[in-house]
């Protein structure tokens, strides 16, 4: 797709407002647990900073009220966070939108929270255009966010002078499109969760492409049923077994397979402590619950796994958090780790399971988009791409 990208650009001077994605992780004293977003957002500043732009960064975090800005809702600790990672101070602006504040080239500042701006969510024309107006540059690099079409992510980009994609969302682009246009074969999709529902799309268009579709944790039940198997008490959506039954046929005609696990690990109750027993997928119990793929089943997707030329992975394939029934994730995590194929990973549980396992550095892409990440292995064009594309062309 054809946009304006940051380094095409020049920023001498210019007044840049990046939107990016610094919502973060928090406990519950507001400490930020996990940083990823931030120090993937830092090129992008970097560069402004070095051309000698007047750099202006705006992001949300959470999910706030509108119209109010409540403490918890504050960017404080990531204009902390960023600017410790700068070597410099970030000034935090509150109420920014009529501007009245200054930034000098070679400064940053950080805006306040862009969802507590009334109008936000909607992508209100006038907050857009207001928002607008306070740059010359606009540069989209939140790629986390690039699947919401709200003001500061869409309508701004409709109405500044100049909009163009950051580092950050380039990157994201290309890394997608390297795995699912032309991957090198097998292409192999792991996609797990509690719920089909929730990934029926991703499950569908990927069946039409990928080699090997794994699945896991809640989907895998369903599948399971689909395959005539029993799976106990175990979550899944029986109501969807037409959906999945589909999926397996659409993969089997172009002699692709989704793989059903032979032998699983149940307990009797979804807790820690709750005693584990490895069985054959066949002797599954009315009153058993299954919390992950058995050693047999993990072996032989961690065999394909090393076998792949892509993998695209999305969801971890077992209670992972608790350590009796991580083992399925463990395997498939070393797997990815030990492949030689180009990897990409994406969603919150499978960044989790990657730092758990510390193969982040074996890991050839990891995405920090969630809903974004999900939507374009979907095959959409996010609302960023297309708005910037549009101007691009204009
Ligand atoms: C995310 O955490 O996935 C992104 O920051 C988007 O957040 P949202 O789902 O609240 O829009
Ligand atoms: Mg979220």
């Amino acid at each position: 797709m054809n946009v304006i990208k940051l380094t095409d650009l020049d920023l001498s001077g210019k007044r840049v407002f990046i939107r990016a994605d610094l919502n973060v992780p928090q406990d519950e004293a507001g400490n930020i647990t996990e940083d990823t977003r931030i120090r993937a957002s830092l090129p992008s500043i970097k560069y402004c900073l070095e051309k000698g732009a007047a750099v202006m960064v705006t992001s949300h975090l959470g999910r706030p009220t509108e119209g109010e800005l409540n403490h918890e809702d504050s960017l404080m600790p990531v204009a902390v966070r960023l600017g410790q990672m700068l070597h410099t101070s970030v000034r935090l602006i509150t109420d920014w939108v009529d501007g009245g504040f200054e930034v000098k080239p070679g400064e940053v500042v950080l805006l306040e929270n862009c969802r507590v701006n009334k109008g936000e969510k909607k992508n209100n024309e006038e907050l857009s255009k207001k928002m607008a107006a306070l740059c010359d540059i606009f540069v989209h690099d939140a790629f986390g966010t690039a699947h919401r079409a709200e003001a500061s992510t869409y309508g701004i980009a409709q109405f500044a002078p100049v909009a163009c994609a950051g580092p950050l969302l380039a990157a994201e682009m290309d890394a997608i499109s390297k795995a699912l246009l032309a991957p090198k074969r097998p292409l192999v999709a792991i996609v797990a969760g509690s719920k089909v529902s929730t990934k029926l799309t991703i499950l569908k268009s990927l069946a039409a492409n990928v080699d090997q579709l794994i699945v896991g944790g809640g989907i895998a039940n369903t599948f399971m049923l689909a395959a005539g198997l029993k799976i106990g008490k175990s979550l899944a959506e029986p109501d969807l077994l037409a959906e999945a039954t589909a999926v397996i046929e659409a993969m089997k005609a172009r002699g692709a397979a989704v793989p059903i696990p032979t032998d699983v690990v149940t307990a009797k109750t979804f807790s820690a402590d709750a005693k584990a027993e490895i069985k054959t997928a066949t002797d599954v119990a009315d009153d058993d619950l299954i919390l992950d793929i058995g050693p047999q089943t993990a072996k032989a997707l961690a065999d394909q796994l090393k076998q792949a030329g892509t993998i695209v992975w999305n969801g971890p394939v077992g209670v992972f958090e608790f350590a009796a029934f991580e083992n399925g994730t463990k395997v498939i995590a070393q797997a990815i780790a030990e492949s030689s194929a180009f990897s990409i990973a994406g969603g919150g549980d499978t960044l989790a399971a990657i730092a758990k396992y510390g193969i982040e550095k074996q890991v050839g892409y990891i995405s920090t988009g969630g809903g974004a990440f999900l939507e374009v292995l979907e095959g959409k064009t996010l609302p960023a791409f297309e708005v910037l594309s549009r101007r691009a062309s204009a």
